[in-house]
């Protein structure tokens, strides 16, 4: 197993044993969340063309299958003392939900991510959050460094605005991938992203000295991700 790899073109669900059990120290997880989203549309105030294409989203139908699938997949490569983070929206929830019990995971904490702004609406609030489930497999084992005296469980962190830059879409803000990183891993621990987007988790490694594995089943993703990947390596 090659430490930072991401594999391409590839789903962690298909392919479970290229990457060793109990090998991974931090799962970070920002899958599609199954609400017919491509990135393009004006109500997300961007430009299309600066939206790379072929964002691959799941069907609402297929929602469950697939969480399940990929969810099962990271369970036994996870190890004792590490942990995950799953994002999620709030439409699919219970599907993640139900998944993450499925496979055997105790849930540590339910965080809120509350971000600036959300979807313009006329008959019904704007969602402005996202759910972030806090996962490990060994509730006495898991490491935590509480860098906060006082963590809360909501966190209100600003999305980045990156105009004129080529991105994959949705891209999570590097503070709040940081600061994942920094409570729940350590400097050359193993950090998986079954989900890589935009290369935001690969980046926050190379930044702190994790190493990284990823998987990302856009082709048109893989010039930006290495793109970033480059960047973050320069600096
Ligand atoms: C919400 S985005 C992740 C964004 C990322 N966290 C970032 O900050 O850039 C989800 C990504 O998962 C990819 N994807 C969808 N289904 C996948 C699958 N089965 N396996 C791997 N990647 C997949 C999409 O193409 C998209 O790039």
């Amino acid at each position: 197993m090659a430490l930072n790899t991401i594999y391409y073109e590839d789903c962690i669900a298909n392919i479970p044993k290229r990457i060793d059990d109990e090998s991974i120290d931090l799962i970070i997880a920002d899958p599609p969340f199954g609400i017919r989203f491509d990135g393009k549309g004006s109500q997300y105030n961007r430009k299309s063309e600066f939206v790379v294409s072929g964002y691959s989203e799941i069907k609402q139908a297929n929602y469950h299958e697939f969480s399940k699938a990929w969810i099962k997949a990271i369970y036994p490569i996870l190890k004792e003392t590490g942990s995950a983070y799953i994002f999620s929206g709030w439409t699919n929830l219970k599907d993640i939900l139900i998944a993450i019990d499925d496979a055997g995971f105790t849930t540590q904490n339910h965080l809120i991510w509350k971000y600036q702004f959300g979807v313009f609406t006329k008959r019904k609030y704007v969602t402005s959050h996202y759910h972030i489930l806090f996962l490990v497999k060994n509730p006495k084992k898991y490491y935590f460094n509480k860098i906060d005296h006082y963590p809360e469980d909501v966190w209100e962190i600003k999305r980045e605005y990156l105009p004129g830059e080529k991105k994959n879409s949705t891209k999570l803000p590097d503070k709040l991938v940081e600061k994942l990183l920094l409570y729940s891993s350590q400097e050359n621990d193993l950090v998986l992203d079954p989900f890589m987007g935009n290369g935001t988790t690969a980046v926050a490694c190379i930044k702190h000295k994790r190493n990284y594995l990823g998987f990302e089943i856009n082709p048109n993703a893989k010039e930006i991700i290495d793109a970033n990947i480059s960047k973050a390596q320069e600096s």
